[in-house]
């Protein structure tokens, strides 16, 4: 391989964070896959606005074909965001032979089982580490590094706005609308803050947790979901004033063949490692039959973090377009539905 050509979907946060990343660790990307990555084209809504990354303005483009329809293009990247028109994209992209990336919860826990069906038919690689904990590697470390486990138990802060507004109004005695302003502004919320807020942002990242620790297709409408819009600066001082720290918490578990997952605001002792971790910050505990317990900690959100993911995607799957091994992901669900959720 001469080169890889990749195209981009989205130039946002995370978008910007990738452009950094394949620029400045170039070198590293070469020791790994020893050949060049060159952004071909990336698809834009407004190719005049300013951004924080500089690309050539030839390579902007408002029109999604000029990436899904061409044929110097091999792996392209979504970060752009939204489900129906992405899974669309990405369709597209898939029967077209190309490799997929995205960082997209929404649509992996919506559409991860279609889109993984597809990839595999087309012999494309689909990874999607991003979607869950932003620059923790815990999508590979649950189905590559615990293979060999029969994990019983996930359980952690999986979205960082939430955990970030907690951290402020309770150490800081900040108000809520301002922390969440001030989440938007630092790029850790989504575009529609409500899904951060009620919970449903990490119920889809527990979903997709959940089918992959536990090797079937959980739904996201098995996941039971509460935010923190209801909780008060009051709850807080009242909670720290007994010794707890209030956390929003995702968990899955399973128990023989009865299954529970969900996400809840949970008050924790002080002294629980999950209550120190802050701002933006996630932490996942993975418990498995033989290793026990084990704690997965790092930066849950914002731009360069989650794009270190992307890009190590990109380079799993050029590892894998050297040698000849696409579609065979290994980060997909392995069996169908077998476990069932209390409420089925
Ligand atoms: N809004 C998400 C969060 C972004 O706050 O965790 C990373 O998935």
């Amino acid at each position: 391989m001469q080169e890889i050509r990749v195209g981009l979907l989205g130039l946002g946060t995370v978008g910007s964070g990738v452009v950094t990343i394949i620029e400045d660790h170039q070198d590293r990307l070469m020791h790994q896959i020893g050949c060049p990555v060159k952004i071909t084209k990336v698809l834009v809504q407004n190719p005049t606005k300013e951004r924080g990354v500089q690309l050539p303005q030839d390579i902007l483009t408002t029109n999604a074909s000029d990436i899904l329809e061409n044929k110097e293009i091999d792996i392209v990247i979504e970060v752009m965001g939204g489900v129906n028109q992405t899974r669309e994209y990405i369709l597209q992209a898939l029967r077209n032979g190309k490799h997929v990336v995205t960082a997209n919860k929404d649509l992996m826990a919506a559409y991860g089982t279609e889109l993984l069906a597809v990839a595999k038919e087309h012999q494309c690689d689909l990874f999607y580490e991003a979607s869950v904990a932003g620059g923790i590697p815990i999508l590979r470390s649950i189905v590559d590094g615990l293979s060999s486990d029969r994990i019983t138990k996930m359980m952690g802060i999986v979205n960082g706005t939430t955990n970030f507004i907690l951290t402020k109004m309770s150490q800081e005695g900040k108000a809520y609308d301002d922390v969440l302003k001030e989440a938007q502004e630092l790029g850790f919320a989504e575009a529609d803050p409500t899904s951060d807020v009620e919970g449903l942002d990490a119920a889809r990242k527990m979903t997709i947790l959940a089918t992959l620790g536990f090797s079937t297709n959980v739904e996201l409408a098995d996941v039971k979901v509460k935010g923190i819009t209801s909780i008060t600066e009051e709850d807080l001082a009242y909670s720290k004033n007994l010794g707890y720290t209030m956390k929003l918490i995702g968990l899955a578990k399973r128990d023989g063949d009865k299954l529970e997952v969900g996400v809840e605001p949970t008050l924790l002792p002080n002294a629980h490692p999950l209550a120190s971790v802050q701002n933006e910050f996630n932490a996942i505990y993975v418990y498995g039959a033989a290793v026990g317990e084990t704690m997965f900690y790092g930066p849950g959100a914002g731009s360069l973090p989650t794009a270190t993911s992307v890009v190590s995607d990109l380079v799993a799957v050029m590892k894998n377009m050297r040698l000849g091994v696409n579609g065979n992901s290994a980060v997909s669900p392995q069996y169908p539905k077998v476990l069932k959720s209390e409420d089925e």
